[in-house]
């Protein structure tokens, strides 16, 4: 088989992650009998500053006929994130349908969390996150600018269909693991948005009695994210809520650098995109220390979809191997001294 990946690398670490973990993807579809072809374009905030535009305007047209796209990250300190974002990301998720939003936080032996005593394999759970509405919709508007009754009016939106579909999918995940999803709202305060999320979960979950079912307020997952984070198996979660949850699945497992994504439209009718959770971070452009797992992760989700799932067995059980060496070289963020490409070349030799 052959596939045909778009890759946009993005801004900031973005371009550093993605063009570092490229070899490392060639190379395992060499050995698992598969071509990897990745046409790269240079979309993102550059771009924005020349020309005007994130992306062209018929950037969606163009990456249709992809098997799949991989993204780095976007935000550019000069131009505001809300630009970036809604010009580039989001059309691309909404465009695609890309409604299901996959984040697993995992704990890999080797890997120190800043949480107190726990070790490699304690925390193992994953987001499902919804993609395409919510809070992320693009609905709202801002009116009587200067004026004392200046308004911003921003709203969420909750369809069934989005709302069933994020909802099933994280119960056939649960199906498939431990068997135990988390729904996470926040109906004490929002009893129309998130009323209608807990009762499409307790429609759902009657074709699901194997299943046991938490619903949890978000500030209080927030807490019990950090105090019984061992306890979860499958989250599913709101776009808004989800967002946030997974910066705390991936710090409390060790680092931004190490989470991956999965933004799937489910009916496969588009390409599915799949990018680290972290963003372009400003901070470390240009140091060559960005760590490029969380991209090589992400990269394995999307072998995986693609239906090379010993390819991306591969690619996991190589990070696992990795991370469990206390020799191997790892980026400052996991507490070591090494760089991007030190750790590309080493993650080679093991695949
Ligand atoms: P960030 O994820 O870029 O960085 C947060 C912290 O994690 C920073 O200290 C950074 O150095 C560290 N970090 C992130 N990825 C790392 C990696 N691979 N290796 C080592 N350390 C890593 O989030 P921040 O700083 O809030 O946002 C920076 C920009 O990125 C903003 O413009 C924001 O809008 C954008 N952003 C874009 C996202 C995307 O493209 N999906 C997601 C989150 C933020
Ligand atoms: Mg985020």
């Amino acid at each position: 088989m052959a596939y045909e990946i778009a890759s946009i690398p993005g801004d900031g670490i973005g371009p550093e992650v993605v063009d570092a973990a490229r070899p490392v993807f060639e190379d395992v579809a060499e050995q698992h009998g598969f071509e990897l072809s990745l046409t790269r374009y240079d979309w993102g905030t550059e771009r924005h500053l020349e020309e005007g535009a994130m992306m062209p305007d018929d950037g969606l047209e163009e990456l249709e006929g992809y098997d799949a796209i991989l993204l780095g990250a976007v935000g550019h300190p000069d131009v505001p994130d809300h630009v970036t974002l809604n010009n580039l990301l989001l059309p691309i998720r909404k465009g695609f349908d890309q409604s299901i939003c996959k984040r697993p936080a995992i704990l890999f032996d080797g890997v120190e969390s800043p949480l107190e005593g726990y070790d490699g394999g304690d925390i193992e759970f994953v987001v499902y996150r919804e993609n395409t509405e919510g809070e992320y919709a693009n609905m709202g508007g801002q009116e009587h600018p200067g004026h004392d009754h200046e308004v911003a009016i921003q709203s969420a939106v909750f369809t069934r269909t989005g709302t069933e579909r994020i909802v099933r999918a994280a119960f056939d995940a649960a199906t498939e693991r431990e068997g135990h999803l988390t729904s996470i709202t926040k109906s004490n305060a929002q009893a129309h948005s998130m009323v209608f999320w807990d009762q499409i979960v307790e429609e759902v979950s009657e074709e699901y009695p194997e299943v046991t079912v938490e619903r949890l307020l978000v500030d209080a997952a927030s807490m019990d994210f950090i105090r019984r984070p061992e306890e979860f198996d499958v989250v599913v979660a709101s776009n808004l809520f989800g967002d946030i949850l997974t910066d705390i699945g991936a710090i409390i497992t060790g680092s931004m650098g190490l989470a991956p994504s999965a933004n799937i439209d489910p009916s496969r009718t588009y390409p599915s995109m799949f990018e680290p959770v972290h963003g372009s971070a400003p901070d470390i452009i240009g140091d060559g220390v960005a760590n490029p797992l969380a991209t090589v992760l992400s990269g394995a989700m999307m072998v995986d979809h693609l239906g090379e799932e010993e390819a991306g067995d591969a690619l996991w059980d190589a990070v696992t191997e990795q991370l469990a060496d206390a020799n191997a070289p790892r980026t400052p963020d996991l507490g070591g001294s090494s760089g991007t490409e030190d750790v590309v070349e080493d993650l080679r030799s093991r695949l």
